[in-house]
């Protein structure tokens, strides 16, 4: 193993993904190839429909591939059981979406030690590290508020909080910022940037934001079913 591949926190192989439709086969990833290294904060860019949710999904083992590998650190998602990428899904990759999917019925630190609940976290560590991660997106003195007190934009920052509840290898955002309006996504894209150099999370965010691209030191434009690094 090279050491390039040895600081690679995610990689992916030859993925295609195709769908079956009352049209027929729809093939939607056509042999995707990519490597995020360690600490690396990257984007999916790429036309509405080309793909990037898909493509999420199947790197943070909500979906499965036709064909082609996926690793994240040295673990190869392909091999594992339901159960066992269920676990690891929950401890070690974060998921940001376009719609926050916090529990209405929980406070925002509840919402945010919820992975921990599952993961068997000690309750009192569970608190202390879910008001940290509060404090560190600027919510703190939310901590009590359910998710319909909040606005969009404090929604999506607790959403932030509970992917990195249990401190993962790497935080998969579809579209973080695509609910907000410009200012308030511009602040969402911010406290990313702070987090991934801070912490040294990785993040692969697909998004149609061109100045968060810009930001990101690697780009992946998704087209035809495969990627091409700009
Ligand atoms: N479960 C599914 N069954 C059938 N077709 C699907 C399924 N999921 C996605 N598709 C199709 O795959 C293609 C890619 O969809 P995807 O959501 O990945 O695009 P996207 O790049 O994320 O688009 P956007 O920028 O609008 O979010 C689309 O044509 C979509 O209709
Ligand atoms: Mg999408």
């Amino acid at each position: 193993m090279s050491m390039d591949t040895a600081d690679n926190i995610l990689s992916a192989t030859d993925l295609h993904r195709e769908f079956q439709t009352t049209e027929g086969t729809l093939p939607v990833l056509r042999g995707v190839t990519l490597e995020v290294k360690k600490g690396q904060m990257a984007v999916v860019t790429g036309a509405s429909g080309v793909g990037k949710s898909t493509l999420l999904h199947l790197l943070g083992g909500l979906d499965r591939p036709n064909t082609g590998d996926i690793s994240i650190g040295r673990h190869l998602l392909g091999t594992m059981s339901e159960t066992d990428l269920a676990r690891f899904r929950n401890q070690r990759v974060g998921f940001v979406f376009q719609f926050h999917y916090l529990l209405s019925d929980f406070t925002a630190l509840e919402n945010v030690m919820i992975p921990m609940f599952l993961a068997d976290k000690p309750h009192r560590e569970a608190v202390e590290r879910g008001e940290l991660l509060l404090e560190s997106v600027g919510l703190i003195d939310r901590k009590t508020h359910r998710p319909h007190e909040l606005s969009g934009g404090e929604q999506q920052r607790v959403a932030v909080a509970r992917a990195l509840a249990n401190d993962p290898d790497i935080v998969l955002a579809d579209e973080p910022s695509g609910n907000l309006d410009t200012g308030t996504g511009r602040k969402l894209h911010d406290l990313l940037i702070r987090l991934n150099s801070e912490n040294s999370t990785s993040f692969l965010i697909a998004t149609h934001n061109r100045e968060l691209a810009d930001t990101c030191r690697q780009e992946f434009v998704m087209a035809g079913g495969r990627l091409a690094e700009n």
